[in-house]
């Protein structure tokens, strides 16, 4: 299993979309995918 972690501390920086987008493309490669969104509460 490949784990990729998208991380900035700032929002509003594209992780979100690029998680979503990086997800669906991998999903029409036959990949199996998990997508976990974590909020940072700090
Ligand atoms: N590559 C990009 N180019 C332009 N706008 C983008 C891009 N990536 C994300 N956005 C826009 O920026 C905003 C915040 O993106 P989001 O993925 O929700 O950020 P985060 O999850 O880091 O808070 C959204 O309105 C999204 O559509
Ligand atoms: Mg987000």
């Amino acid at each position: 299993m490949r784990k990729i972690a998208i991380l900035n501390f700032k929002g509003g920086t594209g992780k979100t979309t690029t998680a979503i987008n990086l997800g669906h493309a991998l999903s029409l490669k036959d990949y199996k995918v998990l997508i976990i969104l974590t909020i940072n509460a700090s």
